[in-house]
Protein backbone atom coordinates (compact mmCIF):
# COMPACT_ATOMS: atom_id res chain seq x y z
CA UNK A 1 0.00 0.00 0.00
CA UNK A 2 0.78 3.46 -0.86
CA UNK A 3 0.20 5.47 2.52
CA UNK A 4 -1.51 8.86 1.93
CA UNK A 5 1.29 10.13 4.06
CA UNK A 6 4.22 9.52 5.36
CA UNK A 7 6.23 12.15 7.10
CA UNK A 8 10.09 12.70 7.25
CA UNK A 9 11.98 12.49 10.21
CA UNK A 10 15.35 12.36 9.05
CA UNK A 11 16.80 15.04 10.46
CA UNK A 12 17.84 16.09 13.78
CA UNK A 13 14.55 14.94 15.40
CA UNK A 14 16.00 12.01 17.03
CA UNK A 15 19.10 14.08 18.75
CA UNK A 16 16.74 16.65 20.26
CA UNK A 17 14.45 14.15 21.66
CA UNK A 18 17.13 12.32 23.46
CA UNK A 19 18.33 16.03 24.55
CA UNK A 20 14.80 15.48 26.40
CA UNK A 21 15.07 12.47 27.51
CA UNK A 22 19.05 12.95 28.92
CA UNK A 23 17.94 16.16 30.70
CA UNK A 24 14.46 14.90 31.71
CA UNK A 25 12.55 17.89 30.38
CA UNK A 26 9.78 16.59 28.48
CA UNK A 27 6.83 18.10 30.04
CA UNK A 28 5.68 22.28 28.47
CA UNK A 29 8.15 24.06 30.71
CA UNK A 30 11.06 22.66 28.91
CA UNK A 31 13.17 24.63 27.06
CA UNK A 32 12.43 23.68 23.44
CA UNK A 33 8.84 25.02 23.79
CA UNK A 34 10.32 28.67 24.01
CA UNK A 35 13.09 28.03 21.46
CA UNK A 36 10.61 26.46 18.95
CA UNK A 37 8.17 29.37 19.95
CA UNK A 38 11.02 32.50 19.20
CA UNK A 39 11.95 29.91 15.75
CA UNK A 40 8.72 30.15 14.55
CA UNK A 41 7.98 33.50 15.33
CA UNK A 42 10.43 34.41 12.97
CA UNK A 43 9.74 32.50 10.10
CA UNK A 44 6.32 33.46 10.07
CA UNK A 45 7.35 36.97 10.87
CA UNK A 46 5.66 37.43 13.63
CA UNK A 47 6.19 38.61 17.45
CA UNK A 48 4.28 36.32 19.23
CA UNK A 49 3.74 32.35 18.93
CA UNK A 50 2.21 30.57 21.18
CA UNK A 51 2.44 26.35 21.05
CA UNK A 52 -0.09 24.83 21.44
CA UNK A 53 -1.40 20.74 21.62
CA UNK A 54 -2.79 21.02 17.73
CA UNK A 55 -4.17 22.97 15.56
CA UNK A 56 -8.06 22.56 16.30
CA UNK A 57 -7.47 24.42 19.65
CA UNK A 58 -5.47 26.70 18.62
CA UNK A 59 -8.22 27.46 16.55
CA UNK A 60 -10.61 27.87 20.09
CA UNK A 61 -8.20 29.85 21.58
CA UNK A 62 -7.88 32.43 18.96
CA UNK A 63 -11.70 32.54 18.60
CA UNK A 64 -11.93 32.90 22.32
CA UNK A 65 -9.14 35.57 22.21
CA UNK A 66 -11.87 38.29 20.42
CA UNK A 67 -14.26 37.68 22.93
CA UNK A 68 -17.21 37.90 20.75
CA UNK A 69 -20.37 38.21 22.60
CA UNK A 70 -23.26 35.04 21.96
CA UNK A 71 -25.26 36.04 18.64
CA UNK A 72 -22.13 37.52 16.85
CA UNK A 73 -21.29 35.91 13.87
CA UNK A 74 -17.95 35.20 11.92
CA UNK A 75 -17.79 34.52 7.94
CA UNK A 76 -15.90 31.50 7.25
CA UNK A 77 -15.64 29.36 4.28
CA UNK A 78 -17.97 26.24 3.43
CA UNK A 79 -15.46 24.18 2.71
CA UNK A 80 -12.72 23.16 5.79
CA UNK A 81 -12.77 21.33 8.77
CA UNK A 82 -15.21 21.50 11.37
CA UNK A 83 -12.47 22.79 13.46
CA UNK A 84 -13.21 26.25 12.19
CA UNK A 85 -16.98 26.51 13.35
CA UNK A 86 -16.30 24.06 16.38
CA UNK A 87 -14.19 26.85 17.95
CA UNK A 88 -16.69 29.61 16.23
CA UNK A 89 -19.97 27.60 18.13
CA UNK A 90 -17.86 26.73 21.11
CA UNK A 91 -17.68 30.61 21.77
CA UNK A 92 -21.15 30.72 21.45
CA UNK A 93 -21.11 32.90 18.30
CA UNK A 94 -22.01 32.14 14.61
CA UNK A 95 -21.05 30.84 11.80
CA UNK A 96 -21.67 32.35 8.63
CA UNK A 97 -20.34 30.29 5.49
CA UNK A 98 -19.50 31.38 2.03
CA UNK A 99 -19.10 28.91 -0.90
CA UNK A 100 -15.51 27.99 -3.03
CA UNK A 101 -13.47 29.03 -5.64
CA UNK A 102 -14.32 26.29 -8.17
CA UNK A 103 -10.71 26.42 -9.43
CA UNK A 104 -8.78 27.16 -6.14
CA UNK A 105 -11.01 25.60 -3.31
CA UNK A 106 -10.45 28.57 -1.14
CA UNK A 107 -13.47 30.27 0.15
CA UNK A 108 -14.77 32.44 -3.29
CA UNK A 109 -14.16 36.20 -1.77
CA UNK A 110 -16.61 38.28 -4.26
CA UNK A 111 -19.88 36.27 -1.76
CA UNK A 112 -17.93 37.71 1.08
CA UNK A 113 -19.45 41.29 1.77
CA UNK A 114 -22.81 39.97 1.21
CA UNK A 115 -22.97 38.00 4.46
CA UNK A 116 -21.92 40.63 6.24
CA UNK A 117 -24.32 41.85 8.87
CA UNK A 118 -24.61 43.93 12.54
CA UNK A 119 -23.65 41.25 13.95
CA UNK A 120 -20.59 40.25 11.92
CA UNK A 121 -17.51 40.25 14.40
CA UNK A 122 -14.57 38.57 12.14
CA UNK A 123 -14.22 36.85 9.28
CA UNK A 124 -11.81 33.35 9.15
CA UNK A 125 -9.49 33.10 6.35
CA UNK A 126 -8.83 29.26 5.51
CA UNK A 127 -6.05 28.32 3.05
CA UNK A 128 -7.00 25.24 1.59
CA UNK A 129 -5.01 22.41 0.49
CA UNK A 130 -1.24 24.90 -0.66
CA UNK A 131 -2.77 27.50 -2.45
CA UNK A 132 -3.83 30.62 -0.29
CA UNK A 133 -6.89 32.37 -0.30
CA UNK A 134 -7.16 35.83 -1.51
CA UNK A 135 -6.45 37.88 1.30
CA UNK A 136 -6.09 41.77 -0.43
CA UNK A 137 -9.72 41.56 -0.75
CA UNK A 138 -10.62 39.92 3.02
CA UNK A 139 -8.17 42.25 4.55
CA UNK A 140 -10.35 45.28 2.87
CA UNK A 141 -13.37 44.47 3.97
CA UNK A 142 -11.96 43.49 7.53
CA UNK A 143 -10.81 47.11 7.62
CA UNK A 144 -14.22 48.40 5.34
CA UNK A 145 -16.36 47.11 7.89
CA UNK A 146 -13.88 46.89 11.47
CA UNK A 147 -13.95 42.96 11.15
CA UNK A 148 -11.52 40.95 13.10
CA UNK A 149 -9.00 38.38 10.82
CA UNK A 150 -8.44 34.78 12.21
CA UNK A 151 -6.01 33.13 9.64
CA UNK A 152 -6.24 29.68 9.24
CA UNK A 153 -2.84 28.61 8.11
CA UNK A 154 -3.09 25.08 9.18
CA UNK A 155 -1.67 24.01 6.13
CA UNK A 156 0.32 26.51 5.18
CA UNK A 157 3.66 26.11 6.25
CA UNK A 158 6.42 27.78 4.07
CA UNK A 159 3.54 29.07 1.78
CA UNK A 160 3.32 33.29 0.78
CA UNK A 161 0.66 35.60 -0.20
CA UNK A 162 2.13 38.12 -2.54
CA UNK A 163 5.63 37.70 -0.89
CA UNK A 164 4.34 37.46 2.47
CA UNK A 165 4.24 34.49 4.81
CA UNK A 166 0.57 32.99 5.30
CA UNK A 167 0.23 33.17 9.18
CA UNK A 168 1.26 37.16 9.03
CA UNK A 169 -2.22 38.29 8.00
CA UNK A 170 -4.24 37.20 10.95
CA UNK A 171 -5.51 39.15 13.61
CA UNK A 172 -4.60 35.88 14.97
CA UNK A 173 -3.24 33.25 12.97
CA UNK A 174 -2.49 29.51 13.48
CA UNK A 175 -0.79 26.82 12.51
CA UNK A 176 -1.02 22.80 12.80
CA UNK A 177 2.02 20.02 13.28
CA UNK A 178 -0.07 17.00 12.25
CA UNK A 179 1.87 14.17 10.74
CA UNK A 180 0.61 15.53 7.51
CA UNK A 181 1.78 18.88 8.01
CA UNK A 182 5.00 20.48 6.30
CA UNK A 183 6.28 20.69 10.05
CA UNK A 184 4.79 18.04 11.87
CA UNK A 185 5.45 17.59 16.21
CA UNK A 186 2.84 14.14 15.84
CA UNK A 187 0.67 16.38 17.44
CA UNK A 188 0.63 19.89 18.07
CA UNK A 189 -0.07 23.65 16.92
CA UNK A 190 0.97 27.20 17.11
CA UNK A 191 -1.51 30.92 17.56
CA UNK A 192 1.02 33.64 16.30
CA UNK A 193 0.00 37.47 16.54
CA UNK A 194 1.93 40.62 16.83
CA UNK A 195 -0.46 42.01 19.57
CA UNK A 196 0.64 41.21 23.09
CA UNK A 197 -2.93 41.70 24.82
CA UNK A 198 -3.81 39.11 22.58
CA UNK A 199 -0.67 36.49 23.03
CA UNK A 200 -1.27 37.42 26.61
CA UNK A 201 -4.83 35.61 26.29
CA UNK A 202 -3.89 32.68 24.48
CA UNK A 203 -1.31 32.02 26.65
CA UNK A 204 -3.71 32.05 29.52
CA UNK A 205 -6.25 30.35 27.74
CA UNK A 206 -3.62 27.44 26.89
CA UNK A 207 -3.01 27.23 30.80
CA UNK A 208 -6.27 26.65 31.74
CA UNK A 209 -6.34 30.07 33.34
CA UNK A 210 -4.55 29.76 36.34
CA UNK A 211 -4.15 33.35 37.63
CA UNK A 212 -0.66 34.87 38.69
CA UNK A 213 -1.89 36.11 42.45
CA UNK A 214 -2.82 32.61 43.07
CA UNK A 215 -2.21 29.57 41.50
CA UNK A 216 -5.55 26.75 41.07
CA UNK A 217 -7.85 29.81 41.55
CA UNK A 218 -9.79 30.90 38.46
CA UNK A 219 -11.38 33.73 37.04
CA UNK A 220 -11.84 32.17 33.29
CA UNK A 221 -11.80 28.77 31.61
CA UNK A 222 -9.74 27.88 30.14
CA UNK A 223 -8.30 24.31 28.82
CA UNK A 224 -5.03 22.82 29.37
CA UNK A 225 -3.61 23.05 25.83
CA UNK A 226 -0.15 22.84 26.11
CA UNK A 227 2.60 20.95 23.98
CA UNK A 228 5.35 19.24 25.63
CA UNK A 229 8.90 19.86 25.22
CA UNK A 230 9.28 16.34 23.12
CA UNK A 231 6.93 17.36 20.54
CA UNK A 232 8.67 21.24 20.57
CA UNK A 233 11.74 19.21 20.28
CA UNK A 234 10.28 17.53 17.15
CA UNK A 235 9.12 21.13 16.08
CA UNK A 236 12.62 22.94 15.84
CA UNK A 237 14.10 20.33 14.09
CA UNK A 238 11.20 19.74 11.75
CA UNK A 239 11.49 23.93 10.88
CA UNK A 240 14.83 24.05 10.43
CA UNK A 241 14.41 21.71 6.93
CA UNK A 242 11.10 23.84 6.02
CA UNK A 243 12.17 25.33 2.93
CA UNK A 244 13.62 21.97 1.67
CA UNK A 245 10.24 20.42 2.44
CA UNK A 246 8.46 23.05 0.26
CA UNK A 247 10.76 22.60 -2.74
CA UNK A 248 10.10 18.94 -2.57
CA UNK A 249 6.37 19.06 -1.87
CA UNK A 250 6.71 21.76 -5.01
CA UNK A 251 8.67 19.14 -7.09
CA UNK A 252 5.85 16.16 -5.98
CA UNK A 253 3.11 18.62 -7.19
CA UNK A 254 4.66 19.21 -10.85
CA UNK A 255 5.48 15.90 -11.29
CA UNK A 256 2.00 14.62 -10.78
CA UNK A 257 1.02 17.58 -12.91
CA UNK A 258 2.74 16.49 -15.61
CA UNK A 259 1.88 12.70 -15.24
CA UNK A 260 -1.85 13.62 -14.69
CA UNK A 261 -2.46 17.05 -16.46
CA UNK A 262 -3.61 15.32 -20.35
CA UNK A 263 -6.48 12.91 -18.34
CA UNK A 264 -9.94 14.78 -19.33
CA UNK A 265 -11.74 13.23 -16.77
CA UNK A 266 -10.50 14.93 -13.69
CA UNK A 267 -9.21 18.67 -12.37
CA UNK A 268 -5.96 19.23 -11.31
CA UNK A 269 -4.69 21.79 -8.15
CA UNK A 270 -3.83 25.13 -9.90
CA UNK A 271 -0.10 25.50 -9.94
CA UNK A 272 -0.27 29.03 -9.42
CA UNK A 273 -2.73 32.09 -8.76
CA UNK A 274 -1.29 35.71 -9.43
CA UNK A 275 -0.76 36.09 -5.75
CA UNK A 276 1.24 32.61 -4.84
CA UNK A 277 2.12 29.56 -6.20
CA UNK A 278 0.90 26.42 -4.79
CA UNK A 279 2.96 24.43 -2.02
CA UNK A 280 0.77 21.15 -2.66
CA UNK A 281 0.30 20.45 0.59
CA UNK A 282 -1.91 17.88 -0.31
CA UNK A 283 -2.21 16.94 -4.35
CA UNK A 284 -6.21 17.00 -4.62
CA UNK A 285 -8.06 16.22 -7.50
CA UNK A 286 -11.67 16.25 -8.73
CA UNK A 287 -13.65 14.18 -10.94
CA UNK A 288 -15.48 15.98 -13.74
CA UNK A 289 -18.97 15.45 -14.41
CA UNK A 290 -17.99 13.35 -17.46
CA UNK A 291 -16.50 10.83 -15.23
CA UNK A 292 -19.89 8.19 -14.64
CA UNK A 293 -18.52 7.79 -10.69
CA UNK A 294 -18.17 9.66 -7.25
CA UNK A 295 -14.86 10.07 -5.18
CA UNK A 296 -15.97 7.36 -2.99
CA UNK A 297 -16.09 5.07 -5.74
CA UNK A 298 -12.47 6.53 -6.94
CA UNK A 299 -11.16 5.84 -3.62
CA UNK A 300 -12.60 2.48 -3.78
CA UNK A 301 -10.98 1.87 -6.67
CA UNK A 302 -7.92 3.36 -5.90
CA UNK A 303 -7.54 1.44 -2.32
CA UNK A 304 -7.96 -1.52 -4.10
CA UNK A 305 -4.95 -1.22 -6.06
CA UNK A 306 -2.60 -0.34 -3.17
CA UNK A 307 -3.06 3.50 -3.58
CA UNK A 308 -3.90 5.56 0.04
CA UNK A 309 -6.43 8.93 -0.41
CA UNK A 310 -7.89 11.04 1.79
CA UNK A 311 -11.88 12.50 0.56
CA UNK A 312 -12.20 15.99 0.76
CA UNK A 313 -13.62 18.22 3.37
CA UNK A 314 -17.13 18.31 4.28
CA UNK A 315 -18.94 21.62 4.02
CA UNK A 316 -19.60 23.01 7.25
CA UNK A 317 -23.51 23.75 6.07
CA UNK A 318 -23.85 19.99 5.19
CA UNK A 319 -22.63 18.92 8.52
CA UNK A 320 -25.40 16.76 10.46
CA UNK A 321 -24.23 18.28 14.00
CA UNK A 322 -24.18 21.50 13.07
CA UNK A 323 -27.48 22.00 10.92
CA UNK A 324 -28.98 19.78 14.68
CA UNK A 325 -28.03 23.20 16.20
CA UNK A 326 -30.31 25.01 13.74
CA UNK A 327 -27.07 26.35 11.61
CA UNK A 328 -27.20 27.39 8.27
CA UNK A 329 -31.14 27.19 7.15
CA UNK A 330 -31.16 27.00 3.80
CA UNK A 331 -28.02 27.88 2.58
CA UNK A 332 -26.79 26.35 0.04
CA UNK A 333 -22.96 26.33 -1.36
CA UNK A 334 -22.93 24.39 -4.38
CA UNK A 335 -19.35 24.37 -5.43
CA UNK A 336 -18.46 22.66 -1.83
CA UNK A 337 -20.95 20.10 -2.42
CA UNK A 338 -19.25 19.17 -5.55
CA UNK A 339 -15.91 19.18 -4.87
CA UNK A 340 -16.96 17.65 -1.43
CA UNK A 341 -18.60 14.60 -3.52
CA UNK A 342 -15.98 14.35 -6.80
CA UNK A 343 -12.66 15.30 -4.83
CA UNK A 344 -10.27 13.50 -3.18
CA UNK A 345 -6.19 13.77 -2.48
CA UNK A 346 -3.71 11.27 -3.67
CA UNK A 347 -0.68 10.10 -1.29
CA UNK A 348 1.01 13.29 -0.91
CA UNK A 349 3.25 12.65 1.91
CA UNK A 350 7.13 14.02 2.54
CA UNK A 351 8.47 10.52 2.74
CA UNK A 352 6.97 9.63 -1.15
CA UNK A 353 9.13 8.91 -3.75
CA UNK A 354 9.24 9.14 -7.81
CA UNK A 355 8.61 6.23 -8.45
CA UNK A 356 6.10 5.94 -5.83
CA UNK A 357 4.25 9.03 -7.70
CA UNK A 358 4.82 7.28 -10.97
CA UNK A 359 3.36 3.48 -9.52
CA UNK A 360 0.42 6.16 -8.61
CA UNK A 361 -0.14 8.20 -11.49
CA UNK A 362 -0.48 4.95 -13.88
CA UNK A 363 -3.20 3.53 -11.28
CA UNK A 364 -5.25 7.02 -11.49
CA UNK A 365 -4.96 6.61 -15.42
CA UNK A 366 -6.18 2.99 -15.71
CA UNK A 367 -9.07 3.47 -12.72
CA UNK A 368 -10.28 6.36 -15.26
CA UNK A 369 -9.82 4.65 -18.68
C1 LIG B 1 -7.47 24.04 7.60
C2 LIG B 1 -7.28 23.30 8.88
N1 LIG B 1 -7.54 23.91 10.04
C3 LIG B 1 -7.39 23.29 11.22
C4 LIG B 1 -6.93 22.00 11.29
C5 LIG B 1 -6.86 21.32 12.64
O1 LIG B 1 -5.56 20.97 13.01
P1 LIG B 1 -5.29 19.71 13.98
O2 LIG B 1 -5.48 18.48 13.17
O3 LIG B 1 -3.88 19.91 14.40
O4 LIG B 1 -6.24 19.83 15.11
C6 LIG B 1 -6.62 21.32 10.12
C7 LIG B 1 -6.13 19.93 10.20
O5 LIG B 1 -5.65 19.32 9.32
C8 LIG B 1 -6.80 21.98 8.87
O6 LIG B 1 -6.55 21.36 7.72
Amino acid sequence: MIPVNEPLLDGNERKYLLECIDSGWISSEGPFIRRFEENFAVAVGRRFAIAVANGSLALDAAVAALRLEPGDEVILPSFTIISCAAAVVRARAIPVVVDSDPKTWNMDVSLIERCVTRRTKAIMAVHIYGLPCDMDPILALAGKYGLKIIEDAAEMHGQTYRGKPCGSFGDLSIFSFYPNKLVTTGEGGMIVTDSAELAEICRSLRNLCFIPARRFVHEELGWNMRMSNLQAALGIAQLERLSEFVERKRAMGGLYTQLLDDIPGIQLPLPETPYAKNIYWVFGIVLRDSVPFDAKEAMERLGAAGVGTRPFFWPMNEQPVLRGMGLFGNVQCPISSNIARRGFYLPSGLALSESQIHTVAGIVREILR
